[in-house]
């Protein structure tokens, strides 16, 4: 008996997600053709060098190049012609003159993709997008596409967090897929099938609670940090800990210690840009107030950092003009060399525009930036970032951070003092060798 064909794979936008895609697709054994519009990603790809910071997937990149199943690609009519299934994962950014998301790399993909699909072919959205985007992007390309209504979309959204990327890719916590055609259905759960035996939920839906499901899951995640960060706004006021309150209500599981976190808030390409797209689109669907507590919860989240930055500036006697301030962490999160949307180096370069010397060490972002934020001095290690400092912030969770020797430290800063923006320290340890210790939501 002759084995029947697997289904070809291409994955289109090869950034953080469809880089991590792909690899994770031909390591479940597809053969995956990556294609993206810059050559040098895809030369570094190619080449097995990922061009960003993600734990574990440079290994199965190489791996999967060697045997042949991953190639890479510049040229959507290679991609046309080899895959059965096209996966679209470029970005969505925020658009420069509003909070809507910028669907530009979205419709690129779909016009140049479309015209070049002869034979049937199943397209499946990964891109986070405004409710609404699929079903104009389904006739679209079906509109496009000589084999017309043989090529379908459908829209499966991604939950994988950056650091853990190949892991979520992998095992993710659940798969949606959002179509009503029985064919893209079909080719998500033959691409979804380790998954599915493993018992990972699988559900399908209409495009639009597809698309939903993503935007409201980053919506309620941002919320229940900047919820807690709220609670830290009060505990300062009041003279309470918020790190005690947080395991307090951590042990109700309903409500649950993850992204329960107080400090100073997220960041990212996803949670900031997400929330402000999301209100952008409900407004468009005229159910803004539906949404407008998302604008207080980017007010608080906000708010952390100019109350970080004031902390800072209390503790050095009130203005940073010509004061040396060093920098733990530039990533908006440890484990990760993204700087987009970082609370770290907007606290960073604000306190630098104030007047400061402000040197930043990251284990892995200093490059990032570098090339971001020239107004800023680096250094290559945590002691050179801290030396001779009046005060030190520490703005991103890195182990080595947290593991930081109090001892080791006082020996080359200026003063002992230091604002823990990220509640990683404990405090009592610090104080006890003779540092000023800050936080925020503590006493
Ligand atoms: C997020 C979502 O988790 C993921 O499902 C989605 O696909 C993309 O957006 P990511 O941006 O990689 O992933 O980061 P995440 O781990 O969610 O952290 C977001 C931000 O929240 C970080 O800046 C982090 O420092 C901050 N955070 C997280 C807190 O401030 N407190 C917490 O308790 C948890």
């Amino acid at each position: 008996m002759v084995a029947e064909q697997r289904s070809k794979i291409s994955v289109i936008g090869t950034g953080y997600l469809g880089a991590t895609h792909a690899a994770c697709m031909a390591e479940l054994g597809f053969d995956v053709l990556g294609l993206d519009v810059d050559p040098a990603k895809i030369g570094s790809l190619s080449a097995g060098r990922v061009p960003f910071y993600e734990p574990g997937l440079e290994e199965i990149l190489s791996r999967n190049l060697a045997n042949g199943r991953l190639r890479f690609t510049t040229d959507y009519a290679e991609v046309a012609e080899f895959a059965d299934i096209h996966f679209i994962c470029v970005g969505t950014p925020q658009r420069s003159d509003s909070n809507a998301a910028d669907l530009t790399y979205v419709e690129a993909a779909i016009e140049n993709l479309g015209p070049l699909l002869t034979r049937p072919a199943v397209v499946i959205g990964k891109s986070t997008v405004p409710v609404g985007t699929a079903a104009v992007a389904a006739a679209r390309i079906a509109a496009l596409a000589p084999a017309g209504d043989r090529v379908e979309l459908g829209w499966s959204p991604e939950f994988l967090r950056e650091g853990f990327g190949v892991e979520d890719t992998l095992r993710p916590n659940r798969i949606v897929i959002g179509t009503d055609s029985p064919r893209v259905e079909a080719a998500m759960r033959e691409v979804s099938a380790t998954q599915i035996e493993q018992g990972i939920p699988f559900l399908v839906t209409d495009l639009q609670t597809a698309e939903l499901v993503k935007v409201s899951a980053n919506a309620f995640l941002a919320t229940k940090i900047s919820f807690i960060n709220a609670m830290a706004e009060v505990s300062e006021a009041a003279g309470a800990d918020v790190i005690k309150l947080a395991q307090a209500l951590s042990y109700d599981d309903r409500i649950g210690g993850k992204f329960l976190g107080p400090g100073l808030g997220f960041g990212g390409g996803c949670l900031p840009k997400d929330i402000r797209a999301f209100m952008a689109r409900a407004d468009e669907l005229g159910v803004e107030p539906a949404l407008s507590f998302l604008r207080e919860v980017d007010a608080i989240n906000q708010r952390r950092r100019a109350r970080t930055i004031d902390i800072a500036r209390g503790l050095i006697g009130g203005s940073f003009a010509g004061r040396t301030v060093g920098v733990l962490g530039a990533a908006f999160k440890p484990n990760s060399d993204d700087i987009r949307d970082s609370p770290a180096l907007d606290v960073a370069s604000t306190i630098a525009s104030l007047g400061a010397k402000v040197t930043v060490y990251d284990p892995e972002a200093l490059e990032k930036a570098r090339q971001e934020h020239p107004d800023l001095n680096y250094a290559h290690s945590m002691l050179e970032a801290v030396r001779d400092a009046e005060v030190v912030l520490l703005l991103t969770e890195w182990a080595e951070f947290r593991d930081a020797d109090p001892d080791e430290l006082a020996k080359v800063v200026a003063e002992p003092k230091i604002v823990d923006g990220r509640n990683a320290l404990d405090p009592d340890h610090w104080r006890a060798l003779g540092w000023t210790y800050r936080a925020l939501g503590r006493p």
